[in-house]
């Protein structure tokens, strides 16, 4: 019977997961089946349950419902137990549900492996502090930054993060209007991008080699990466490649090889490409 995996998320009419899968599935010659599911807000163990009964050995889990499925998980990668939000789940051979969230890793190997960014020794600004933020924090503080600053609209939301992750580097909160200094790398993990606003950050942080990254990517350069160029920024990188890279990592886990990532983002920048 061919092994079954699914996204779940409430939308998910435009998710590229599928898309991905299929293209990692058919590239290491794996016999499986990944669909798109939409999940009613209410409903997500009741889905789950039944999926994971009925053949599913595995599932992505997307908005609104990563807490849902740390809350659903029987085991927890360390860097899932810390995120307290995962992305990941896997049916493992005694039955139980392992978690993990991938999204930080694919952050990272997008920024280094992908773009030759260095994150280790630099000075590095978060923009955030809700899940998506608090999902990468563990990956990139491994890299051993100089110095992560956390900024926040909510400050205390900023500060409780820091917190909570102090022990595993040099990362600090802050206010939008309390920054000193320029930084290496800026990455944009707030969701004022969904409504094409920009985070209120004054463009002294910014440099020429500054990197950008935008956790979210769309059909065109997202506000906050076009604020950076029209600033001056050389290099701006929006989210593309960390949904690609999330998601090797997710079929790593599951199918224990890991799949070629570079030409599956090649394929969905041309797509989108030809959409313009
Ligand atoms: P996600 O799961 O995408 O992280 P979230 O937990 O709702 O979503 O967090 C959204 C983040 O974007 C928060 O850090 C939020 O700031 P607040 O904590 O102050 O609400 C931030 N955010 C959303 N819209 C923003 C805007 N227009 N300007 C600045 N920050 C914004």
């Amino acid at each position: 019977m061919t092994d079954l995996y699914a996204v779940v998320g409430n939308p998910i009419g435009h998710s590229k997961s599928p898309q991905i899968h299929s293209a990692f599935a058919a590239q290491t010659r794996q016999d499986l089946l990944y669909t798109a599911q939409l999940v009613p807000l209410d409903s997500f163990e009741l889905a789950l349950d039944k999926f994971f009964k009925h053949g599913g050995c595995g599932v992505n889990v997307t908005v609104p419902f990563k807490e849902n499925a740390w809350r659903y998980a029987d085991e927890f990668t360390p860097r899932a137990q810390r995120a307290q939000a995962v992305n990941t789940l896997k049916k493992m051979s005694d039955g139980s549900i392992l978690a993990d969230n991938t999204d930080g890793v694919g952050l990272v190997r997008d920024l280094t492996v992908n773009h030759g960014v260095t994150l280790t020794g630099k000075r590095i600004l978060l923009l955030g502090a809700g899940g998506a933020v608090r999902g990468v924090l563990q990956p990139i503080l491994e890299q051993q930054p100089a110095e992560l600053i956390i900024a926040n609209r909510t400050l205390s939301k900023a500060q409780t993060l820091a917190a909570d992750f102090a022990d595993l580097g040099n990362i600090k909160a802050a206010a939008f209007d309390a920054l000193n200094g320029s930084f290496d790398v800026i990455i944009n993990g707030t969701s004022a991008s969904l409504s094409g606003d920009l985070p209120p950050l004054s463009p002294a942080v910014l440099t020429a080699e500054t990197v950008c990254y935008d956790m979210m990517y769309s059909t065109q350069t997202t506000v906050f990466n076009q604020w950076a160029l029209d600033n001056g920024v050389g290099k701006v990188i929006d989210g593309l490649g960390m949904l690609v890279e999330q998601a090797a990592e997710a079929f790593a886990l599951w199918r224990e090889v890991r799949p070629e990532t570079a030409t599956v983002i090649t394929v969905l920048r041309g797509e989108r490409r030809q959409r313009r």
